[in-house]
C-alpha cells in the first residue's frame, strides 16, 4: 500500500479503531499524529509505534473545541509542512439508551458535539490546508448506524447519518480540487465504545450477534485495513463513498 511518508492525523487514536489504524498506518511507514482527548492513551499508542520502529507523535485535542482542532492541524503543518490524510475517528455513544421521548438533552448535546460538530471542525480546518497544498484525503469514521435506523440511540444515529451526509456533500465540493473524502461504516466492533454499550447487559451480546451473519463482532484491526486502503493512493479514484465492514449485518 502506498502510504510511505504521508503525514496523517488520526483523532480518537488513543484506543479502539483509531489506535489500530495508527499502528497499521505507521507499519506502512506513514508519519502518524496520534491525537486524542486522553493524552495518556495517545502517548501510549505513539510510544508503542516508536518502539516498533515507526514514526508517531502524540497530540492532545478535544475535537469538540474548535481552537483545539485548529491547534492540532496548525502545529502539524508547522512541524511537517503538509497534511496528507485526516482520519476523523473520535466518537462517543450516549450514556442513556432510551427512546426518543426519553433521550436526554445531555446525551444529545455531548454526542452531537463530538461525533458531528467535531467532524465538521476537523474537515473545515483540514480542507483549508488541503486547498493550499493542492491535495488531500479525508476519511470519516461513520457507522452502520449512519446508514440504517437504530433504536434507543437517537443522537448517535443523527450524528452518524450527518457524518455520511457531510462526507458526500464535501466530496462533491472538492472533487475538482484533488481532495478525496470517504467514510468507513463499521458494524459492531470490539472496543471500549462497544464494551460500554454491553456493560451491565450481558444478554445484549447474544442479541447483537444474532444480527450479524458472520456471527461475531469485528476487530479494530479489520476496520483499520479499510482505512489504510482509503488513505493510500491505491484507492485514488474513490470519493464520496461509504465503505461498510459489518460482517454482513446490513444485508438484513
Ligand atoms: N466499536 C463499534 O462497534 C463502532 C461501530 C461503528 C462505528 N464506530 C465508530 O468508530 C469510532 C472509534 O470508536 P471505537 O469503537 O474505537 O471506540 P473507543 O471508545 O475505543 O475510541 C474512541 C476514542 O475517541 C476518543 N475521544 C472521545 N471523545 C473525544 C473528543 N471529544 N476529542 C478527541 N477524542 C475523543 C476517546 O478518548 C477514545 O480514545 C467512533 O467514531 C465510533 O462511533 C464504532
Amino acid at each position: 500500500m502506498q502510504l510511505e511518508n504521508k503525514v496523517v492525523i488520526i483523532t480518537g487514536a488513543g484506543s479502539g479503531i483509531g489506535a489500530a489504524t495508527a499502528i497499521l498506518l505507521a507499519k506502512h511507514k506513514a508519519l502518524v499524529i496520534v491525537s486524542d482527548i486522553n493524552s495518556e492513551n495517545a502517548e501510549k499508542v505513539a510510544d508503542a509505534i516508536k518502539k516498533a520502529g515507526g514514526k508517531a507523535i502524540a497530540f492532545q485535542a478535544d475535537v469538540s473545541r474548535f481552537e483545539e482542532v485548529e491547534s492540532l492541524i496548525r502545529s502539524t503543518i508547522k512541524e511537517h509542512g503538509t497534511l496528507d490524510v485526516m482520519v476523523n475517528n473520535a466518537g462517543i455513544g450516549g450514556k442513556n439508551l432510551k427512546k426518543t421521548a426519553e433521550h436526554t438533552l445531555e446525551d444529545w448535546d455531548n454526542v452531537i458535539a463530538v461525533n458531528q460538530t467535531g467532524v465538521f471542525y476537523c474537515m473545515k480546518v483540514a480542507l483549508q490546508q488541503m486547498m493550499k497544498q493542492g491535495h488531500g484525503n479525508i476519511i470519516n469514521i461513520a457507522s452502520l448506524a449512519g446508514l440504517k435506523p437504530s433504536g434507543n440511540n437517537l443522537s448517535y444515529s443523527a450524528s452518524k447519518f450527518a457524518v455520511v451526509g457531510m462526507t458526500k456533500s464535501a466530496a462533491l465540493e472538492y472533487g475538482r480540487k484533488n481532495i478525496r473524502i470517504n467514510a468507513v461504516c463499521p458494524g459492531y466492533t470490539h472496543s471500549s465504545l462497544l464494551d460500554k454499550l454491553l456493560a451491565g447487559r450481558p444478554d445484549m451480546e447474544e442479541t447483537l450477534k444474532r444480527l450479524i451473519p458472520m456471527d461475531r463482532f469485528g476487530e479494530p484491526d479489520e476496520i483499520a485495513e479499510a482505512v489504510a486502503w482509503l488513505a493510500s493512493d491505491n484507492s485514488k479514484y474513490m470519493t464520496g463513498q461509504t465503505l461498510i465492514l459489518d460482517g454482513g449485518t446490513s444485508l438484513q
